[in-house]
């Protein structure tokens, strides 16, 4: 099945996120990639519930909402309340992931883990069977823009033979530096969902172009 593109307005223009949100979605993207980000969990700061509230008045894209922040299960409600779609805490930052996943099933969103580079699978192995997305990170998060960190890739692999293996189907989603000269060896090492920032907006390309290039990477 083709890979799906998640397209992360963290380094679009600001001020205009609404548009940004549209041109991704009249250039096919399949998601819209909202990183939240508390200036704790990771040093930089970014958006909280109320943008999410007006992106999903203005796009009827499903909103992917990935909380770097501490402490997720204190603002989940507020982000399902929202409008979020799937919604993707860290691994790193949860004490009690199980109740943090039992709680956005019960919010009606779909539950996502993400795994630092630097964390190894077996810290989902338990809870695997309750998640509908995995996302494995390809670069520290806090920034757009970084370089891909090959590694990262092995470690995609492996959880995809693994989920191959014992039947699960959820969406494994990479995160980081997926641009055309990366994008086809994220979907070679498994990756169903592509999260892509600087590859859409930082382009200076319109973003249907960039859209089509990296498709056309991608082998589509
Ligand atoms: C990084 C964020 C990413 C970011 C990716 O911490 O989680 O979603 O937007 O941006 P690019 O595609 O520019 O690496
Ligand atoms: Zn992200």
């Amino acid at each position: 099945m083709k890979a799906k593109i998640a397209a992360s307005i963290l380094t679009a223009d600001a001020a205009n996120l609404g548009n940004a949100a549209r041109q991704a979605e009249m250039a096919g993207a399949d998601y819209l990639h909202v990183d939240v980000m508390d200036g704790h969990f990771v040093p930089n700061i970014t958006f909280g519930p109320t943008v999410v509230a007006a992106l999903r008045k203005v796009t009827n894209l499903p909103l992917d909402v990935h909380l770097m922040i501490e402490q997720p299960e204190r603002h989940i409600t507020a982000f399902a309340e929202a409008g979020a779609h799937i919604l993707t805490v860290q691994v790193e930052a949860c004490v009690h992931l199980h109740r943090v996943v039992q709680q956005m099933r019960e919010l009606g969103v779909k539950p996502g883990v993400a795994l630092n580079p630097a964390t190894p699978l077996a810290s989902i192995e338990e809870i695997l069977g309750d998640l509908e997305l995995v996302l494995i990170m390809t670069v520290n998060p806090g920034f757009g823009g970084q370089r891909l960190i090959p590694a990262t890739l092995d470690k995609l692999q492996r959880l995809r033979q693994k989920t191959e293996a014992i039947g699960w189907h959820g969406e494994l989603e990479v995160d980081g530096g997926i641009n055309p000269a990366t994008v086809a060896a994220a979907v070679q090492a498994g990756a169903n969902v592509l999260v892509v920032g600087a590859g859409l907006y930082n382009t200076g390309t319109t973003l249907a172009e960039a859209m089509a290039h990296l498709r056309k990477a991608m082998g589509d």
